[in-house]
């Protein structure tokens, strides 16, 4: 019977029908494989015809913080799945009228059968998904998780350093590689659920951030009761010729109390193509976007540059998400063609 408190979702497809996704230590290995494997059949399936595979089914797609990518990839999976979509905006919503995130996540739920949230506070999506009694995807809690965005960063690293899910999945894929977190790594809250979903792989995690926004502990605690090792460095070029993935993640100005400080800290460290030169030829840059002056723009055009096509990537993901979550059809042939 489903819960709908957030649970633990594992290697049986049919078990996480009406599950929702709040954090990444809800997903076991096997589910993460699972999840990215449904993503690489998705991907073959969709391109040239819109899927029926959860027509009739509506998205509501939540958004209490600006957004382009998860927002928009969010609303073009459900729709290349055949379902439909509504979207909420803060500022037209009753939450402008005081209504409390509960409240919302209720009423939302009797027009929709899944929801997708992202919030200015940490727990929000835990709070909508108890509240909404239907499956509720976290899209971004404050400073907290970003599961979907993990997923896809997992699957850009796989598609990127192995091409694909090989038969060993994830651990095949990612085993010794060498992956140098960079940025904003105590305001961003898609590193804290990628170092968290990264923890149990045999992977080296290297957190390369300005003073004052360094890795919080309760990520760091995560990842040393894993098998991945951890540690820090100050300079970005002397890590680089190690690396086998750069994530570049933005010094997040809204995160901040003081405007001097985020002036302090923001650009003191550029990926460009001169210090790229220094890298692994395969080394690949990932950055969930949106960049600010973190890669140069001479970085785009280099076969390295993986940030975009991570972008395509989190469309799979997030229609291999959504799939699972609403009930995958049956059969794959089910849930073929919409059209025909
Ligand atoms: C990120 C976010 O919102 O946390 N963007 C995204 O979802 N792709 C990163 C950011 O805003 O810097």
């Amino acid at each position: 019977m489903a819960s709908f408190a957030p649970g633990s979702l594992g290697a049986d497809a049919a078990a996480w029908k009406d599950q929702s996704l709040v954090g990444v230590q809800q997903l076991d290995e096997a589910g993460l494989n699972l999840v990215l494997t449904h993503a690489e059949k998705l991907r073959g399936q969709h391109r040239d015809v819109v899927l029926a595979r959860q027509k009739g089914k509506i998205l509501a797609n939540v958004f209490y913080e600006p957004s382009t990518r998860t927002s928009c990839s969010f609303q073009a999976a459900m729709l290349r799945l055949g379902g439909s979509i509504f979207c909420v905006a803060e500022a037209t919503s009753s939450a402008k009228k005081g209504e409390t995130l509960e409240d919302t996540a209720r009423s939302l739920a009797c027009y929709a059968d899944v929801l997708v949230l992202r919030h200015p506070t940490s727990g929000a999506a835990q709070r909508a998904a108890v509240a909404s009694q239907k499956p509720t995807l976290n899209a971004g809690d404050g400073v907290g998780e970003h599961p979907s965005q993990a997923l896809l960063d997992v699957y850009t690293l796989c598609r990127e350093l192995c091409g694909g899910i090989p038969k060993g999945g994830v651990r095949e894929a990612l085993t010794g590689k060498t992956i140098c977190l960079v940025g904003d790594l105590k305001h961003g809250r898609t590193v804290h659920s990628l170092a968290k979903l990264l923890a149990s792989f045999d992977v080296a995690l290297v957190y390369v951030a300005p003073k004052g926004l360094e890795m919080p502990s309760a990520v760091t605690a995560v990842v040393e009761a894993g098998t991945a090792t951890q540690r820090s460095a100050t300079s970005l070029a002397s890590v680089i010729p190690a690396c086998d993935a750069l994530y570049v993640t933005r010094v997040q100005k809204e995160r901040f109390d003081s405007v001097k400080l985020y002036e302090a800290t923001k650009g003191s460290y550029v990926v460009d193509a001169a210090l790229l030169k220094t890298a692994k030829p395969t080394c690949t840059v990932l950055h969930p976007l949106p960049r600010v002056d973190e890669i140069a723009t001479d970085v785009d055009d280099l076969p390295n540059a993986a940030y975009f096509r991570q972008m395509e990537h989190g469309l799979y993901a997030r229609m291999a998400l959504l799939d699972l979550v609403l009930g995958a059809p049956a059969s794959w042939t089910d849930g073929l063609r919409a059209w025909f």
